[in-house]
C-alpha cells in the first residue's frame, strides 16, 4: 500500500540556497531517518530556519536535491508538519484552528470533534478551546500550534525555535510536548540556538555555521568533544558571526 510506505528517510544532497545575490546555504548533504530527535544547532543567522524550510518543502534549493523515500503524491505533504518560531493562527477559536488542517484534508466533521478535543487536551488547552486563538498568551499560542501540527499525526514534525520568546515554564511545557510527540512515534527535527535546550532534547546534533554543516554527531559526543574550532567556540559562547 503506497499510502503506508514510510516517507523517511529524507535525503539532502549538495543542497545550496541563494537569495539576494548571496549563497546562504552551501553544499549541505545529510540524511534523516525515523527515530532520533535531530537538532539543528547554530548561532543566529547560521541558516537554520532556511535549512528547515528547505527540508519541509517551503523553499526550493538553488542547487542540489532533496528527496523523500515515498514518492510525491503518496499523501506525503500531509505526513510532515511544521511549527514556526512565530505561529500564524487563524482569527478564530483555538478549536477551529486545530480543526482547520483536518478539514483541509477532508476528515469528516463527525470525526473532527474528538480529534480536536484530544489534541487540545494533550497540549493542556482543553479549557481554552472556545477562546479566540489570537487572545491566547504567547506560550499558549505556541502550544496551540503544536496541537494543530499533532492532530494530523505526522510522521515528521519540524520545529523552528519553538520556544523563542517563552518564559522557563512555557518552555518546559513545549519541551514536554515535543517529548510526547516523539514518544508517539514521530520523527523530531528542530532548530535551536539554545544550548540548554539542545542538551535536554537532542539525540543527535547537526551543527550549522555560516550556511555550512560543520558537524554531525551524537549529542553526548558533540557536547563533550566537538570536532571543529567553530563548535568549540559556540559551546563556550565565543562564536562571533
Ligand atoms: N530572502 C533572503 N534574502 C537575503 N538574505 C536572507 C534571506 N533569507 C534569509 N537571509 C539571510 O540568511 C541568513 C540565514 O538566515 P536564517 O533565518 O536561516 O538564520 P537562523 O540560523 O535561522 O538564525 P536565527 O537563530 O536568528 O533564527 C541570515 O543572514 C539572513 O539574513
Ligand atoms: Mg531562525
Amino acid at each position: 500500500m503506497a499510502e503506508r510506505e514510510a516517507i523517511l528517510p529524507l535525503r539532502l544532497e549538495g543542497v545550496c540556497f541563494d537569495a539576494g545575490g548571496k549563497r546562504l546555504i552551501e553544499d549541505v548533504s545529510f540524511g534523516l531517518r525515523a527515530g532520533k530527535r535531530s537538532v539543528i544547532l547554530g548561532p543566529n543567522g547560521a541558516g537554520k530556519s532556511l535549512l528547515l524550510r528547505l527540508c519541509h518543502g517551503l523553499l526550493s534549493p538553488s542547487a542540489g536535491t532533496i528527496s523523500w523515500a515515498a514518492p510525491e503524491g503518496a499523501g506525503r505533504a500531509h505526513r510532515q508538519a511544521m511549527v514556526f518560531q512565530r505561529p500564524v493562527l487563524l482569527r478564530r477559536s483555538a478549536a477551529a484552528n486545530v480543526a482547520y488542517p483536518l478539514r483541509l484534508r477532508g476528515v469528516p466533521a463527525r470525526e473532527r470533534g474528538a480529534r480536536v478535543e484530544e489534541a487540545l487536551a494533550r497540549a493542556g488547552l482543553g479549557a481554552k478551546s472556545k477562546q479566540a486563538a489570537r487572545s491566547l498568551s504567547g506560550g499558549e499560542q505556541q502550544r496551540l500550534a503544536m496541537a494543530r501540527a499533532w492532530v494530523m499525526a505526522p510522521e515528521v514534525l519540524f520545529l523552528d525555535e519553538p520556544t523563542a520568546n517563552l518564559d522557563p515554564a512555557a518552555t518546559r511545557a513545549i519541551e514536554t510536548l515535543i517529548g510526547d510527540v516523539h514518544a508517539s512515534g514521530a520523527k523530531i527535527v528542530m532548530t535551536t540556538h539554545d544550548l540548554g535546550q539542545a542538551r535536554r532534547l537532542a539525540d543527535e546534533i547537526l551543527f550549522l555555521h555560516r550556511g555550512r554543516l560543520l558537524e554531525r554527531a551524537e549529542a553526548a559526543a558533540f557536547f563533550s568533544k566537538p570536532r571543529t574550532a567553530e563548535a568549540s567556540a559556540f559551546l563556550k559562547g565565543d562564536l562571533a558571526w
